[in-house]
């Protein structure tokens, strides 16, 4: 017995396996050698005890509730940072001097604008298409603009390639937004931060002055530092995934946007809010739906509730509950929304269901009614979650060309037919 090692005994044979030590929580079996070694695979649907990679930037303890940033705890994060800062923080791995703050900001701002033939594929794009697609489309389109490759092997050219996406990202952040409420699209603003940008961008009207709310710009910044990274997710695994190919930065991050958009991932936000209206409409009998969601035979599921990995509370949820009470009393809104899942929170936590299979509110359950007091229409919620989404990952894919990852290629257990010859079709 050791604990740096595990022992398989398998077919009269005995083979030992190194744990791959960690800084923080899990420690992984290097299995590399197993099906050299054994024949066999190791079989895990879902992913739900394998580590794909080793990686230094995000930590989140599922038991504890806790959430780090290259080693910084979210809750200071978000109540002491901005979300360029956070961007700063999770390319480069420390949280950045004056003068490097400025260099990056400026390294942005270089690329805030867009090729004017952009704005035509978004014409193209009927107003009833979904953001979520126009934007993965206009992401992957950004490669024909910016066609030289990343040479991962030249920090400065890795720096600019993060820098272009995350100006030029939030320019199609803000279109997918204008075209969806027939508003004519804008270029960057390079006299605001990031975030002032953005906002100015989606929400100035073309026979108006435009004035910042700073309770909005406060709001929308503490939403995407709390979005900005989570580990190996489901959109960042796919990143991952599709850059293991040696596949460019900004069709990477296009697949990324694509697998956020799922009602199980970053979709929640926008299934959120259109299960409490729904609620709502049917007379706001809370305790119906929460049956609903507990019954097998049934397909609907508590939106916002459950996480892969938190297992007590997720620690976003508990800031953004905070945030959207705030952020309601300043703007002087009353959402009937934000009563229903308050009542919903309240009689799923009391639950023997919920309870035992430990589901609690995840960061969706109360992003969406931030959004919607913001005036952000419901399709866009996943879009917000995509514009704070990015620095993670560029971050991951910086970070695992940069340690040479393999092409991700899993294995499988076949159980489909065995061999057979081929039958014409008039002898079927
Ligand atoms: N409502 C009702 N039952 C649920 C829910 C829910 N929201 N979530 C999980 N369960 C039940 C599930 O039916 C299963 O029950 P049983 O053990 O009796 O079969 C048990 O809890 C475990 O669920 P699971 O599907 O095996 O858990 P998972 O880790 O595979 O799924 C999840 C995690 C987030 C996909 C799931 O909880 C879910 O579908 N939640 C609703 C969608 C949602 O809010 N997603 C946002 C996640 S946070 C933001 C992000 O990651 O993008």
């Amino acid at each position: 017995m050791s604990d740096n090692k595990v022992v398989l005994n398998y077919g009269g044979n005995s083979y030992e396996y190194p744990i791959v030590e960690s800084t923080l929580g899990d420690r992984g079996i290097d299995i590399s050698k197993l099906r050299d070694q054994t024949g066999l695979i190791t079989l895990d649907l879902g992913y739900k005890n394998t580590g794909a990679t080793i990686s230094e930037i995000t930590y989140l303890d599922g038991d504890k509730g806790e959430l780090y940033y290259r080693g910084y705890p979210i809750e200071q994060i978000a109540d002491k940072s901005n979300f360029t800062e956070v961007m700063y923080l999770l390319l480069h791995g420390e949280l950045p001097t004056q003068d490097q703050f400025s260099k990056f900001e400026a390294g942005i701002k270089n690329y805030n604008y867009i090729a004017d033939e952009m704005k035509r594929l978004i014409d193209v794009f009927p107003r009833s298409a979904h953001p979520m697609g126009v934007l993965s489309s206009l992401t992957s389109a950004l490669t024909a603009f910016n066609p030289k490759a990343v040479d991962v092997n030249s920090p400065s050219d890795l720096d600019h390639a993060a820098e272009m996406l995350i100006a030029k990202f939030s320019h199609l952040c803000a279109w997918t937004y204008r075209k969806k409420l027939g508003l004519p699209i804008n270029h960057g603003d390079n006299s605001l931060n990031y975030v002032e940008n953005f906002y100015r961008m989606c929400f100035r009207r073309p026979n108006e002055e435009f004035h910042l709310d700073p309770v909005v710009v406060g709001a929308l910044d503490k939403l995407l530092i709390l979005h900005a990274d989570h580990e190996q997710n489901c959109s960042t695994s796919t990143v991952r995934m599709v850059g293991s190919a040696h596949t460019g930065l900004f069709a990477s991050v296009s697949a990324g946007i694509s697998a956020l958009w799922g009602p199980l991932h970053g979709g929640a936000n926008q299934a959120v809010i259109e299960m409490l209206e729904m609620i709502e409409q049917d007379g706001g009998d809370v305790a119906k739906y929460v049956e609903k969601a507990k019954n097998k035979d049934d397909n609907f599921r508590l939106m916002g509730f459950g996480h892969r990995v938190y297992k007590n509370f997720d620690p976003r949820a508990t800031i953004i509950k905070k945030a959207a009470d705030d952020i309601l009393n300043s703007l002087g809104i009353e959402d009937k929304a934000l009563d229903i899942a308050m009542q919903l929170e309240r009689v799923a936590l009391e639950d023997e269901y919920f309870v035992s299979r430990k589901l609690y509110p995840n960061v969706d359950f109360y992003s969406g009614i931030i959004y919607r007091a913001l005036g952000i229409p419901t399709e866009m919620f996943t879009v917000m979650f995509a514009l704070g989404r990015l620095p993670g990952w560029i971050s991951q894919w910086k970070e695992m060309r940069l340690h040479n990852d393999p092409i991700g290629r899993p294995r499988q257990v076949y159980q489909g037919a065995q061999k057979r010859d081929y039958i014409a079709m008039n002898a079927r």
